[in-house]
């Protein structure tokens, strides 16, 4: 049975092979989502985009991203914002299926402070 770590919450937890990881989260008593987003949610329609991970191990042992996973990173507003710095390692949690042992972070925090595009100095200055 595959193995998923939660580093936040330093938790381990064995899931089926086939497993959503949202799911298992949920049940193993794992928050994906942050404050509000608990009671406002799409429930797993990969709508919303509040049950970002982000993936620290495993990407490999985890179903390939999903066209809803895709478009909320490349047109929501937050999703887009979210990815930004983790292009390959965010995943909406509701997406992503379990084959194989996976090391994940919860509620991630966004990236407004580290180095962006728009923070970069002006080229010819
Ligand atoms: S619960 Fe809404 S995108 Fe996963």
């Amino acid at each position: 049975m595959p193995k998923v770590t939660f580093v936040k919450e330093k938790k381990e937890i064995e899931v089926p092979a086939g497993a959503n990881l949202r799911d298992e989260a949920t049940k193993a008593g794992v928050p994906v989502y942050k404050g509000l987003d608990k009671l406002v949610n799409c429930r797993g329609f990969g709508l919303c985009g509040t049950c970002r991970v982000l993936v620290k191990k495993g990407m490999e042992n985890l179903s390939p991203k999903t066209t809803k996973e895709k478009v909320n990173f490349n047109l929501h507003p937050l999703g887009m914002m979210a990815v930004i710095g983790h292009e390959e390692e965010m995943r909406l949690s509701c997406q992503v299926t379990i084959n194989g042992d996976c090391s994940v972070e919860t509620t991630p925090d966004l990236n407004l402070s580290g180095e962006n595009f728009w923070q970069k100095p002006y080229p010819n200055k």
